[in-house]
């Protein structure tokens, strides 16, 4: 007998297979097969990712999942099906007529799935994601982490991206040290998972104000975690998926390059047009980088960037120690 865990992993694998091989059925192929090529994926990166198709309608997935044996009470925890509002006996396919985005474990075992929707409904949430169940807690798991884990350790450094697309394409330039957040502030446990690997993440937000917002939270709670951080800002509305597409990859890998900043330089250059002839902002901008120097739990790292702020904030190191204390002396 297979306890819960278990009969989840292996129904959710079912559902993987199902909306794979959906991608090959008339309505997979004209609808998801053609959405996807439209964005540059090939059929190496759809397996390798396990990409598929959930089709129209209400049941497709409930009643193969039927027919093969599985009870409606197991799907439900899978959060593969949901229940008909008022009548408990009824239920509908939590993802229908979206594009499907598989998401595995550290051991590649699919515990749950993005769904992208396919027109610019505006009605309609862009992406659709399965509920926490037993196996999927979404704070505990970064998507494309099976499949980057052993590049990430080569390259002993870990780029973080936003979205499922993000991932796939990097994959596609030839990066595969990537995992992305998935549109949610990211946790201790997610720091945790990518310091097995490597002690070094990069950090590769949207061009846009949400995107910088959520870096300048991520930033801190990465350098919380113990790790070294840097960050590439993108043109304005532009995320890395769209900017790899439109300057191809070898050009893509140069900007990440060329770009990457420390965490210093990147608070300083967001800050330093605003902060240019204003004595208050340019107090605000020292705070804020001090702020995030705080968070560093290492003292000998901490040392470097009080040296290094000091230097590019032009202002005496002995101040930032002062701001520092003040911090510490806040926290007790
Ligand atoms: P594309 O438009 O397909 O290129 O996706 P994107 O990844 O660029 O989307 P966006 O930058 O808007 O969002 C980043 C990530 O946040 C997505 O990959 C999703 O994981 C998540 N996300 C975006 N929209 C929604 C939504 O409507 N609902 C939920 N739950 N998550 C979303
Ligand atoms: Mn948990
Ligand atoms: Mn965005
Ligand atoms: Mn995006
Ligand atoms: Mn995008």
């Amino acid at each position: 007998a297979f306890n819960e865990r278990e009969s989840l992993y292996i129904v959710l694998n079912f559902a993987k297979d199902f909306f794979v091989q959906n991608l090959n059925s008339e309505e997979g192929k004209s609808i998801g097969l053609s959405y996807f090529k439209e964005r540059g994926f090939n059929q190496s990166i759809i397996e390798k990712f396990d990409l598929g198709y959930a089709l129209e309608g209400w049941d497709h997935l409930h009643k193969a999942a039927k027919a093969a044996g599985y009870s409606e009470e197991l799907l439900l925890k899978a959060g593969l099906i949901l229940q008909k509002e008022g009548d408990a006996n009824r239920f509908y396919d939590r993802f229908r007529g979206r594009v499907t985005f598989t998401i595995h474990n550290l051991g590649g075992k699919p515990i749950g799935f993005g769904a992208r929707i396919l027109t610019q409904d505006k009605k309609q949430p862009k992406y659709i994601n399965s509920p926490e169940t037993e196996v999927y807690h979404k704070s505990d798991i970064l998507y494309g982490i099976f499949q980057a884990k052993k590049s990430i350790r080569e390259k002993d450094n870990c780029y973080l991206v936003e979205g499922y697309t993000d991932v796939i394409s990097l994959h596609l330039s030839g990066i595969e040290n990537v995992v992305a957040s998935s549109g949610t502030s990211l946790t201790e446990n997610q720091i945790k998972l990518i310091k097995r690997f490597t002690d070094n993440v990069t950090v590769l937000y949207d061009g846009d104000s949400a995107g910088i917002r959520a870096s300048l939270r991520g930033i801190d709670m990465i350098l919380e975690g113990g790790l070294n951080v840097k960050a590439v800002v993108f043109p304005e509305g532009e995320d890395p998926d769209s900017y790899a597409r439109k300057v191809g990859s070898s050009a893509f890998s140069s900007y990440l390059e060329k770009n990457a900043q420390d965490f210093i330089s990147f608070k300083i250059g967001l800050y330093a047009e605003e902060a240019a002839n204003d004595p208050i902002k340019q107090a605000d901008l020292i705070k804020q980088v001090v702020q995030s120097i705080s968070k560093i739990p290492d003292p000998v790292i901490r040392s470097v960037y009080i040296r290094q702020s000091a230097h590019l904030l032009e202002i005496d190191e002995e101040i930032i120690q002062a701001e520092l204390n003040k911090i510490y002396l806040k926290g007790q």
